[in-house]
């Protein structure tokens, strides 16, 4: 049995609050799609096509939710096996979410008030960077590299939760205007979102890589125990 910090137990429960919007609100457009009640607002594109936002809403909730285990040291360190198989179906459902963010972005028809080319593009980088992050830090611990597996995993984390940090400032635009913000100014502040995520990301790598090479250090990089350092992964 795992015994989680209060650390740990505040850092889940912040994880749980601030991915709330997108991920269980999600999940109600996951069962109106499934022949549900209609609560969210009407969403045309996911009716004409709902399997790539069914299967996106699903990934995300995923990635975003049961991912944020993966980083709890005490997990790593107490049960690196539990690491590992979350770690698998993370991936797979990180992948899953961006690949059908992709594929979305391109295919689904936007009125430019909800989708112009800034924030196309954007969409389209950032999908493919957190393909490419979950990938380079799977290859990363394959070859026992950790520092850089935690790092790609964090990127690709930052990039998922942008979703959560595009909420919170649509949230704030609407309180600070009264109005919700529509066209170039709603991609900017998507895109926005996604920037402030990344830099977050940059700060925590750097100051563990700073944390990790200090002589007295309060914590280190996580290590894979001698015990487990079989080719499990
Ligand atoms: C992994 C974290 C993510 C979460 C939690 C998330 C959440 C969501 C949710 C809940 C929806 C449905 C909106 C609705 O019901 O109207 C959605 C739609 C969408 N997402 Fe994501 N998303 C994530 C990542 C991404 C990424 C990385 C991309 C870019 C490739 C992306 C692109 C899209 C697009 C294009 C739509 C369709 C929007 C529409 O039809 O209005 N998402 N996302």
């Amino acid at each position: 049995m795992v015994r989680l910090r209060k650390s740990e137990w505040t850092l889940l429960v912040l994880v749980f609050v601030y991915s709330f919007i997108p991920t269980f609100g999600g999940l109600i457009r996951v069962l109106e799609l499934a022949g549900g009640p209609q609560i969210a607002p009407e969403n045309s594109r996911a009716l004409l096509a709902p399997t790539p936002i069914m299967l996106h809403i699903l990934g995300s909730f995923l990635f975003c939710i049961v991912g944020a285990l993966q980083f709890l040291p005490s997990i790593r360190r107490q049960s690196p096996v539990a690491h590992r198989t979350i770690g698998r179906v993370i991936a797979v459902a990180g992948c899953v979410a961006a690949l059908s963010g992709l594929w979305m972005t391109h295919s689904y028809v936007f009125p430019e008030a909800l989708q112009g080319a800034a924030l196309y593009w954007m969409r389209m980088v950032m999908g493919t960077a957190m393909v490419g992050f979950i990938v380079c830090g799977v290859i990363a611990i394959r070859s026992r590299k950790v520092f850089q597996h935690s790092a790609s995993m964090l990127r690709a984390y930052a990039i998922g939760q942008g979703a959560s940090t595009q909420a919170v400032l649509g949230i704030a635009w609407i309180i600070a205007v009264g109005s919700e913000a529509m066209g170039p100014l709603r991609d900017g502040l998507m895109i926005f979102a996604w920037v402030l995520n990344l830099m977050v990301a940059e700060f925590l790598i750097r100051s563990m890589l700073r944390s990790a090479k200090r002589p007295h250090k309060k914590w280190s990089l996580p290590t894979i125990p001698p015990s487990t350092q079989r080719n499990e992964t």
